[in-house]
């Protein structure tokens, strides 16, 4: 089943052009999107108050992934929940809510518990899961297979790229009523189009990941540095480190750089900035001046040829990555991430399918 590859997280990696290829099939149609799973919904939820995205490790990266484009397209407010922390607090969900729930499994014990109160609650469930027949797909109101193909190893890797990919035509099909963003929206669908093919060539960063990979392998930790439509990748990027390679990563966003993790800067901690083209690109350029004049070890991932754009000094190891349209660029930019993640796992000599203590499906609280 694993073909030519020695793990299933590879092979998982390695099949995101096709993975993302069967998460489109069928549903741009004529310039639009249709999500037949949600079609008889779109008026409930364009007339919600807010939109509760709610998930676990990955799936809930993948959400906050989606953030920024489904606000800017929809023009409803989203607020995020990690699902066991909603528990926690009990936290506020009404009937006028629409809680989208992202789950790989679709059996996520904490996402499944949330399911049931905001069920109680009133709001409509929307449910955005992989596995069809799951106890997420079959209990809430509604929602989107995400058709990423089974996913074996313990690390998500191409179901979190399907869920943003899901989740942005989730935002084309809800804001397809709204004229002003119809040429945003013919642009994010170009982009969605061309997106397989831009993933198959930031997959060609394999080998250089593996040398980046070898150049860490003795770290003690790995930040990573990002902000709007990347905070995510930051997240989910220190996510993949820390479970398979065992090595303490932190996902952080950018503009909170001053407010107290600039303390650890120095010459050995190694950090990767995120800082590929968008609106945030010269707030980026400034962060890494400042982490460069703490004489940060910078790694800077960027769009093809930024190099000197970004690291003007030459002093970085630079990632170029192909630009896509900038609420796509997540897609794309996870994944020299998650080909590090792997390597490092790989040299390191850990078990790279099933990390120590962890389980591909949490069942219990
Ligand atoms: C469906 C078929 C697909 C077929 C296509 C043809 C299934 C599972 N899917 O896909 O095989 O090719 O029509 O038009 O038979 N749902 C939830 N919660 C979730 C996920 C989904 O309630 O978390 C519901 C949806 O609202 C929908 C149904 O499950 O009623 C199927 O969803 P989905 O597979 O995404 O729908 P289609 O893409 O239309
Ligand atoms: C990370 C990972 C976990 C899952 C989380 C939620 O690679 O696999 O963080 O993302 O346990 O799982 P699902 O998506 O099945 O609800």
């Amino acid at each position: 089943k694993k073909g030519s590859y020695d793990h299933y997280m590879q092979k998982e990696i390695h099949e995101q052009p096709h993975s993302l290829t069967t998460t489109m099939r069928g549903r741009l149609k004529d310039g639009g999107v249709l999500l037949g799973g949600l079609k008889e919904h779109l008026k409930t939820i364009r007339r919600c108050r807010r939109l509760v995205f709610i998930g676990c490790g990955t799936s809930y990266n993948a959400a906050l992934a989606a953030r920024p484009f489904v606000e800017e397209l929809t023009g409803i407010p989203v607020t995020m929940e990690v699902a066991s922390d909603l528990l926690d607090r009990q936290g506020p969900i009404y009937r006028e809510d629409t809680a989208v729930f992202v789950s790989q499994s679709g059996e996520t014990a904490d996402t499944l518990l949330a399911l049931d109160y905001a069920l109680e609650n009133g709001a409509l469930c929307v449910g955005i899961t992989n596995t069809v027949g799951s106890t997420l797909s079959r209990n809430t109101h509604c929602g989107v297979h995400i058709n990423a193909g089974c996913e074996i190893g313990v690390a998500s890797t191409k179901a979190y790229t399907s869920q943003i990919v899901a989740m942005t035509m989730m935002a084309l099909a809800v804001g397809s009523d709204q004229i002003s963003t119809q040429a945003r929206r013919d642009a994010i669908i170009s982009g969605l189009t061309s997106l397989p093919s831009n993933v198959s060539d930031v997959l060609k960063l394999d080998v250089g990941m593996k040398e980046l990979a070898s150049s860490l392998i003795d770290s003690e930790s790995l930040l990573v540095f990002g902000r709007g439509y990347n905070y995510a990748t930051a997240l989910e990027g220190a996510l993949k480190v820390k479970e398979v390679a065992l090595m303490h990563s932190e996902g952080m966003l950018a503009g909170e750089m001053k407010h107290g993790p600039l303390a650890l800067v120095d010459e050995n901690l190694p950090i990767i900035v995120i800082a590929t083209r968008d609106a945030c690109f010269s707030k980026q350029q400034s962060v890494i001046q400042q982490l460069l004049s703490r004489r940060g070890r910078l790694i800077v991932m960027c769009s093809k040829g930024d190099a000197s754009a970004v690291c003007p000094s030459g002093s970085c190891r630079v990632i170029e990555v192909p630009e896509v349209a900038d609420c796509l660029q997540p897609v794309v930019n996870i994944i020299p991430l998650q080909l590090l993640a792997y390597h490092l796992t790989v040299l390191r000599g850990f078990d790279v399918d099933q990390p120590r203590n962890l389980a591909k499906s949490v069942t219990t609280q």
